[in-house]
Parts: C-alpha cells; structure tokens; sequence
C-alpha cells in the first residue's frame, strides 16, 4: 500500500515519531494492539515497525523509530531520508504480539524503543476499561520515548538508569507477584527479552514477548542443501552465507524484514530434517517440533532441509 507521511515529531533524542496516512480515496486496514507493518525502504530493505496508536483510529498508522547506533540501513533510511509529504510503501498490518483482552490485569514491561508496542495496548486497555501497570525502563531521561503520553497515568512505573533513585526494575519481582489471572508483556533490549523468558517460563502462555533485535549469532556455516519440495528445486547453502541468501541467490521468492529473526516475515515450513534455530520469533515448542525454520538466521543440523517452497 502506498501511504503519505502526514507529520513527523521528535519523541526523545534518537527517536522520532511518523504519522502515516493513506492517499486520498484510499483506505488504511484496522489494526490490533501490539501489531506491526512492514515497511518496503527500497529494494532489498524492509523493517517492521509496530503501531503505536489506538486501535480505535481509523486511516492512521504511527510508528516510532529511534535511529539505532549499529544500524544495517533500516532505521538510518528512515531518519536520513523520510520527509514530511512523502509516499512510501508500507504493508498491511500484522500481529505476532497480540494481547489478551480477556485478562484480569495486563503487566506490560517495555525496556527503550520497546514502548511502542505497549502505547496501542494501553490505549487498547483504557477503552476497555481493563486493569493495567505498566513498567518502562530507559537508559537515561533524554532518551525516554512518549513519556508525555504516559504522565497521566499511576500506574506507569519508570526505571532510568543513569538516576539511582529511581526504582529498578524488578523482573522476578513481577512475576513472583504476579496475580494468577495477569498476563505479562515484555518488549525491549534482547537481554531484557531473555531475562523475562527465563524469569517467567512458568507462566506458560501468560507471558508474552516481542524481539525488536537479537544478539544471538546467525548461522552461516553453511555445507548443508535445501531441497524445495513444491518446485524441486535444490540449493546448496555454502559457507559464510545464510539460508536466506541462498534462497534469495537462487531465484526464491521469500519474504523477509528484520534478517536477524525477530519479526516473522521470513517463517518458512520445514517438511523433513533438522534445522539449527538461531531465531527469537518461534516459541520453544515450535522449535522442538521442528516444523518452521526463520531462514534469515537459522542453519540446518542435518545434511538436508526439505522446506515447503
Ligand atoms: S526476516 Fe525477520 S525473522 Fe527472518
């Protein structure tokens, strides 16, 4: 879809806020809290975004982005090249961080950008009229995204971490005193990500989470074949190159947004063999059932793949 940049903000130093709207006589489709659109920068660059507005908002997709110092062009694009008034290309939206909102109370944790995702959830819970807290922690105040959307609110607990009186966050502190009909929310840094998962493994599918970046290390070791069950096909995956880049090599049509396994774009079926997961999209089941591989990040254990391409 083609969508027009109706206004950009500053948010906090890094980050700016984007405002897009649809072209005249076109219409945007609705979104769910927690949801994301994919963003088509130029050939070869994606990136998702999630939405940061309500819901309830017809036509208008916001989205904030903070210019990332180890930027591979996403962020950098936007910040460098994005105007006021012009069309870019976005796709319809997604949901991989869908909330419940049947739940007696909703912790929502968020660590930097990660807030985005929550700011459609607390709109989403305020017009429901459902309990929420939610906890925020940032580097430094300056760099503390859309507190202005926030003062408001009491129940919104902010850890910065160059000022000592404020309260550190707690992550076990959460879960162990999380009420039995909560559901926890977690977005932010992966070592935050990573801390929440272990933390909270008990809760089963009350917690939920959402990679923004990993640092978990891609699988290039290649010396492993592809055989592409619907086409035929096989490729042969050499060393020092992903799963993706030899199927993007041979002509496969794949989609693919973050290339370090957070988003989801690239999730292809895996019909027979081992695959070495180095993804922080799948759940720990679906890794264990090896029945999805995100090739942008992920190798193979086994000789041969067999994916359903
Ligand atoms: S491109 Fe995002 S998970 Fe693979």
């Amino acid at each position: 879809m083609k969508a027009r940049i109706r206004s950009i903000g500053w948010e906090a130093d890094h980050v700016l806020c984007f405002r897009l709207e649809p072209l005249p006589g076109a219409h945007f489709p609705p979104f769910t809290a927690g949801g994301h659109i994919e963003l088509a920068l130029k050939p070869g660059l994606s990136r998702s975004y999630s939405l940061l507005n309500d819901p309830a908002e017809t036509d208008v997709y916001v989205i904030g982005v903070q210019l990332d110092p180890a930027s591979r062009g996403g962020s950098q694009h936007i910040h460098e090249h994005w105007r006021a008034g012009q069309v870019v290309e976005v796709c319809e939206p997604r949901n991989h961080f869908p909330l419940n909102e049947d739940a007696e109370l909703s912790i929502l944790v968020a660590g930097g950008i990660g807030i985005t995702p929550m700011l459609s959830m607390i709109a989403r819970l305020q017009r429901l009229g459902r309990r929420w807290e939610l906890h925020y922690a940032v580097r430094s105040r300056s760099r503390a995204a859309f507190l202005d959307r926030l003062g408001g609110y009491a129940q919104v607990h902010l850890t910065v971490d160059d000022e000592p009186a404020t309260p550190r966050l707690d992550l076990a502190g959460l879960v162990d005193s999380a009420p039995a009909g909560a559901h926890l929310y977690c977005c932010g840094p992966a070592g935050m990500l990573s801390a929440f998962r272990e933390q909270g493994a008990r809760l089963g599918d009350r917690l939920h989470y959402e990679y923004f970046s990993s640092d978990a290390p891609v699988a290039n070791e290649g010396g492993y074949q592809l055989l592409l069950q619907r086409s035929g096909k096989r490729v042969e995956v050499a060393p020092g190159e992903t799963m993706l880049d030899a199927l993007l090599g041979a002509g496969v049509d794949v989609g693919f947004a973050c290339y370090e396994g957070v988003c989801g774009s690239c999730r292809v079926t895996v019909l027979e063999g081992v695959p070495d997961h180095r993804d922080s999209f799948l759940t720990p089941q679906e890794r264990d059932a090896n029945t999805a591989v995100m090739p942008c990040c992920s190798g193979a254990r086994s000789s041969v793949l067999t994916l359903d391409l």
